[in-house]
């Protein structure tokens, strides 16, 4: 059974509804995924980095704070050095998702800071792989799949309102339509990685 971790921060919940649809997608796929959440910069991040380790790929997940990831996940990332110098993680799969609650709201700069963390690590970046919807301003509605047209990987657009009613559908959609992409590709890599080895050992 391939594994995908989802290693993500959620300070108000709204991001945590992404990575549960992330999650539902790797099912959908018929593969595992292991949720992990960064509770706080303070807590042990070791175990944690553990299960990534142990996983076939990984999608972070961190909302969108002052054009950024949020600063818990950036702690987070900072405590992954310990795996960068015995390059632990090298050739993994790597995926991202951000939410925000401004349409653009410089969210593409928090997944280009999820993009740079799997590339210091030599990960593969896998992107969001869906074209932006094609429709008028005025057809485009909260069921709308990758509602803000972003290709590098998941942008989610929260209101100010309770996680139960924001995101929107076509954002969690969009969740779950990434973590079925990301496990698919790992079954792809992780199979094509024991053909490698075959074809190693007969040359
Ligand atoms: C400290 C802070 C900074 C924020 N900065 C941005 C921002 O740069 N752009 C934006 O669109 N929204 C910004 N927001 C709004 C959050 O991205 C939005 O509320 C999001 O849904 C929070 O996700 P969460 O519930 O997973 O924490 C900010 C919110 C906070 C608390």
């Amino acid at each position: 059974m391939t594994t995908v971790a989802i290693a993500y921060h959620s300070g108000y919940g709204h991001t945590e509804v992404l990575a549960q649809k992330v999650a539902e997608g790797v099912r959908d796929a018929g593969q595992t995924p292991v949720l992990l959440k960064i509770e706080s910069a303070a807590q042990d991040f070791a175990p944690l980095i553990d299960q990534i380790t142990q996983a076939d790929a990984v999608i972070f997940g961190a909302p969108t704070y002052m054009g950024d990831v949020s600063g818990v996940f950036k702690v987070f990332a900072d405590a992954t050095s310990s795996v960068f110098f015995t390059s632990a993680w090298k050739d993994k799969l790597a995926a991202g998702f951000t939410n925000s609650h401004s349409f653009a709201g410089d969210k593409a700069h928090a997944l280009a800071s999820l993009t740079i963390l799997a590339a210091q690590h030599g990960m593969n970046w896998i992107n969001l792989g869906l074209a932006p919807p094609n429709v008028t301003a005025a057809e485009r509605g909260p069921d709308t799949i990758n509602r803000v047209g972003s290709f590098i990987g998941l942008a989610a657009q929260s209101d100010n309102a309770s996680p139960e009613i924001t995101p929107p559908a076509g954002d969690r959609e969009t969740a779950r339509l990434l973590g079925e992409r990301v496990a698919k590709a790992a079954v792809r890599w992780t199979a094509g990685a024991s053909v490698a080895d075959a074809i190693g050992k007969a040359a």
